[in-house]
């Protein structure tokens, strides 16, 4: 067997563990209603690494394939209790309904749970989702006073749960695209921007100053710019806390990020890459406004760049044209359907296309993300890992990286990064797959 020394310490996971929601829409009721779902044996934890995922550990005639949570110690889901806010009043039942993502029998099951969640009021301004007007929303002199609203609201409850451990996670709208700014430097100029309310702070940068504020680890699950600010990946080092995100990885970009570094591998030329998407939920509707949109489609298209490298690989790669669209249509609901059309060529520049039509449920793809960010933000905090947590990325569409360093796409390798991340935590050796030693 081929252990390392155990170098990392890892507090237990006593108690219980509360994960607050920003926004208690479609991907949060899914999320919760799950969970309550899986606590009963009603279903089965699918897509959840953190759940039904396995670790190979040394070599392989080892045969040691544990489960991860068997593994690294991670809080258990009979242990994680949930609160939320949103702009709307709807409790988890209602707005689980609402969403129309599970089928009503199953939330009726879980009715007494989800109604037992009600939002907190939110921190929300029109300007930065336009298309949402919600009644449910705090006041407050400026920004700053907001953000300590936002950290009593932890403090109490942290105490009415009787939690030992809270993780914050951005579940709420797609906010209008930003870009960082000088107020974004410091925390001192963030603080001022605050104070002075400032347009350059949007509601969720106010969620995660006051997450990171109140020593809770903050992952971001759309788009917006959020944490990703030198001023408040500073505060996440210099408060010892972990943080990551952009905008959970499902559907197209998940299915991006599967074939493009098989083609890569073997190659092959790209010419173009069309996807158009309808989705008909609260989400859809938010991201019909060009400005949020645009945060999206930025999120969007990074993604080929990175992992086809046209800058390495100028004879395949130059040039591809890549396009994205969304449309909001009503009558899906959550169960988006999106098609892919990819030109590609291959020996001596031959032509091919592949079609994809994935009929998906954006919400289905989440709520397994949800669970093991909450986990692994848990445990990283626990393990005294802090600032950006880039072994997530994973889960994300625009993985927040050290800066100048360029993101990691490719989902195998962002699988073997965290896999390799936690064999690191617990002191067993990496795996690089050189395997050369088999045939010694
Ligand atoms: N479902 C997916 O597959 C997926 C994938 C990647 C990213 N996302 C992102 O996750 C987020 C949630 O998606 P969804 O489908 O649940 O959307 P949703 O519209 O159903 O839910 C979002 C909720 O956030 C609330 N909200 C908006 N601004 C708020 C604020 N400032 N404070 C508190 N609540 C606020 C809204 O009222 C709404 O209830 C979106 O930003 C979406 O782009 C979703």
């Amino acid at each position: 067997m081929s252990a390392t020394k155990k170098t990392v310490e890892i507090e237990a996971p006593t108690g219980k563990l509360g994960v607050l929601l920003v926004g208690l829409g479609a991907v949060s009721t899914t999320f919760i209603a799950g969970v309550e779902a899986i606590k009963r044996g009603l279903a089965e934890p699918v897509g959840s690494l953190t759940q039904m995922g396995t670790i190979r550990l040394g070599k392989r005639t080892e045969n040691r394939v544990p489960l991860v949570r068997d593994f690294v110690n991670l809080a258990s889901i009979d242990d994680l209790v949930f609160g939320a806010w949103d702009i709307f009043e709807e409790d988890a039942y209602d707005a689980a309904l609402h969403a129309g993502v599970l089928e009503r029998d199953l939330v009726n099951q879980l009715k007494g749970a989800l109604q037992s969640i009600r939002p907190m009021k939110a921190v929300f301004d029109q300007h930065y989702v336009k298309r949402l007007n919600g009644t449910h929303v705090k006041r407050g002199a400026d920004k700053l006073e907001l953000a300590n609203q936002l950290i009593a609201d932890v403090e109490n409850f942290r105490r009415a749960n009787e939690c030992d451990r809270v993780v914050m996670i951005w579940c709420a709208s797609t906010e209008v695209f930003m870009q960082p700014g000088p107020e974004h430097d410091t925390i001192e100029t963030l603080e001022r921007a605050m104070r002075e309310n400032s347009p350059a702070i949007a509601p969720s940068m106010i969620y995660a100053y006051a997450a990171l504020k109140s020593g809770t680890p903050f992952a971001n699950g759309a788009p917006n710019l959020t944490v990703d600010v030198p001023a408040l990946t500073r505060l996440a080092i210099d408060q010892n806390l972990p943080v990551c995100g952009k905008d959970f990885k499902t559907g197209q970009t998940l299915m991006k990020t599967i074939i493009a570094p098989g083609l890569k591998a073997r190659l092959i030329g790209l010419h173009g890459w069309f996807s158009t998407n309808i989705l008909g939920n609260r989400d859809g509707e938010v991201l019909d406004d060009p400005e949020s949109f645009k945060t999206k489609e930025e999120s969007k298209l990074s993604v080929l760049e990175y992992i086809l490298q046209p800058d390495v690989y100028p004879a395949l790669y130059k040039d591809f044209s890549h396009i994205v669209r969304i449309n909001y249509y009503p009558p899906r609901g959550d169960n988006k359907e999106g098609w892919d059309n990819i030109d590609i060529f291959g020996w001596l520049g031959y032509p091919m296309q592949i079609k994809i039509d994935f009929l998906c449920r954006d919400s289905i793809l989440a709520a397994p993300i949800v669970l093991d960010l909450a986990l692994f933000l848990d445990l990283a905090k626990r393990a005294g890992m802090r600032g950006i947590q880039e072994w997530l990325s994973f889960y994300f569409k625009s993985p927040m990286t050290a800066p100048g360093l360029y993101p990691e796409h490719d989902l195998f390798i962002q699988l073997m990064k965290l896999k390799n991340t936690l064999r690191h935590l617990q002191g067993e050796e990496l795996i690089t797959h050189l395997g050369l030693e088999y045939y010694d």
